[in-house]
C-alpha cells in the first residue's frame, strides 16, 4: 500500500484594511522611510483596528475563506491548529475561538507557540495527523496581531511588525506530492534576545509591569539577526542536500518574512535566484505566524502541481526549521 502523505489542498489569507506606511511611522517615532527600507525592506504593514478585534478575528476570516474556496463544510474539519504569539487571551486557545467563529463544531483545536516558526511547526504537526491516517481534513492557521504587542514608542521594534492571518488545508494523498520532509530545531538559550518580559507566570501583569512597558516585544535586533541568518540558511541548505535538490530544481523558496536582508542572505547560501523566492515583506512587514501562508496565498496562481518548494522560518525561542514539499494542485484552478 502507498504511504499516506499530507497534501496542501488550499490556502487563504486575510489582512486588515488599514495600511501603516513608513511615513506615518516617522510621525510616531524617530525613524525614516529610508532607514526602514534599507535595513528591513519594509514599506508598509497592515494594522487591525477596531474595539474587541483580536487575532481570532483575522484567523476566522482566513479559515472561512479557506472553507469556501475548498468547498469544505465546517462539519468535515477534524482538527484546527493555530500558530500564534498574540492569542486573544491567555486561555482558552485562540484555535478554539477561531473554530467557533468559523462554525467548526466536530473537531478539536489547539495553539502552538513557537514565535515566527510556529507556522512551520504547526504545519508539520498538522501533516502528522494526516500521515498517520487519523484524520482527513486538518487546518493550520497562522495568525498574529503583532500591533497588540509592538511598542509604538520603540523605533527598533515597532517598524518591523504587521497584522495578518493565513490558513492552510491539509488532506491525505497517496500520490508523489505533499509534505515530504521537515527539519525543526529549537534553542531555549536564545530566549534572552527575544521575548515579552511580563504577563506570564514569572512576572504576572501589574501596574509596575505596565509602567515599565514590559508587555511589549523585547528584541536585541543584531543578535537575533545573526542567529536568523545562519540558522535559516543552514537548515534550508541541509534540506536541499538531504533530498539532492539542485538550485534549479527548486520552483519556490518561501522564507519567513522577517527582514529582506535575512531572506537575501539565505537565498545566496542556497544558490538560488531572486525570482525563485517569494517576498512580500515590503507590503506586509513581519506578520510572525502568518508570513508563509500569506506568501503561498499571494503566489497561488503561479503554483503548479509537482512544484518543489522549501519553506523556512526562524523566530523567538529560538526556533527554526524548514519543510520540503511538492505542491499538490495547479493554483490557477483554485481561485
Ligand atoms: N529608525 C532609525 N534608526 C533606527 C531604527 C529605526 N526604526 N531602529 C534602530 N535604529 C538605530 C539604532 O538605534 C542604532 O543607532 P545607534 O547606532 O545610534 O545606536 C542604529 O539604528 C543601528 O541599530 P541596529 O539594531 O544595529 O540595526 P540593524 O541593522 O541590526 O537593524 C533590525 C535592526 C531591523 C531589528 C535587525 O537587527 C533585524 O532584522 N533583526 C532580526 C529580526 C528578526 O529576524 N526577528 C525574528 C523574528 S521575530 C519573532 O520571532 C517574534
Amino acid at each position: 500500500m502507498s504511504k499516506i502523505k499530507a497534501a496542501i489542498t488550499g490556502v487563504h489569507a486575510w489582512v486588515p484594511d488599514y495600511i501603516l506606511t513608513n511615513d506615518e511611522l516617522a510621525t510616531m517615532v524617530d525613524t525614516s522611510d529610508e532607514w526602514i527600507t534599507t535595513r528591513t525592506g519594509i514599506k508598509a504593514r497592515r494594522i487591525l483596528k477596531g474595539e474587541g478585534k483580536g487575532t481570532s478575528h483575522m484567523g476566522a476570516e482566513a479559515v472561512k475563506g479557506l472553507l469556501k474556496k475548498t468547498n469544505t463544510h465546517p462539519d468535515e474539519v477534524d482538527l484546527l491548529i493555530c500558530a500564534t504569539v498574540t492569542p486573544d487571551m491567555q486561555f482558552p486557545a485562540t484555535a478554539n475561538i477561531i473554530a467557533d467563529k468559523a462554525g467548526i463544531k466536530y473537531a478539536f483545536h489547539f495553539d502552538i507557540n513557537a514565535a515566527c516558526s510556529g507556522q512551520i511547526y504547526a504545519l508539520t504537526t498538522a501533516a502528522m495527523y494526516i500521515q498517520s491516517g487519523m484524520y482527513k481534513k486538518v487546518i493550520m492557521v497562522g495568525a498574529d496581531k503583532m500591533s497588540s504587542i509592538a511598542d509604538y514608542t520603540d523605533r527598533t521594534t515597532c517598524v518591523i511588525f504587521g497584522d495578518a492571518a493565513g490558513a492552510i488545508m491539509l488532506e491525505p494523498t497517496t500520490e508523489d506530492i505533499g509534505i515530504i520532509d521537515s527539519i525543526h530545531q529549537s534553542d531555549g538559550a536564545g530566549r534572552v534576545h527575544l521575548h515579552q518580559k511580563a504577563g506570564g507566570s514569572v512576572k504576572p501583569a501589574s501596574h509596575a509591569t505596565v509602567d515599565a512597558r514590559e508587555h511589549y516585544i523585547y528584541q536585541e535586533g543584531q543578535a537575533v539577526f545573526r542567529f536568523a541568518v545562519s540558522r535559516m540558511a543552514d537548515v534550508s541548505v541541509e534540506m536541499m542536500k538531504k533530498h539532492n535538490i539542485e538550485p534549479e530544481d527548486l520552483a519556490w523558496f518561501v522564507p519567513h518574512q522577517a527582514n529582506n536582508r535575512i531572506i537575501e542572505a539565505t537565498a545566496r547560501r542556497m544558490g538560488i535566484e531572486k525570482k525563485q523566492v517569494m517576498i512580500n515583506i515590503q507590503r506586509f512587514g513581519n506578520t510572525t505566524s502568518a508570513t508563509i501562508p500569506l506568501c503561498l496565498w499571494e503566489w497561488e496562481d503561479k503554483l503548479m502541481k509537482g512544484d518543489n518548494i522549501i519553506l523556512a522560518a526562524f523566530g523567538g525561542g529560538f526556533t527554526w526549521g524548514a519543510i520540503y514539499l511538492k505542491w499538490a494542485y495547479n493554483g490557477k484552478n483554485h481561485r
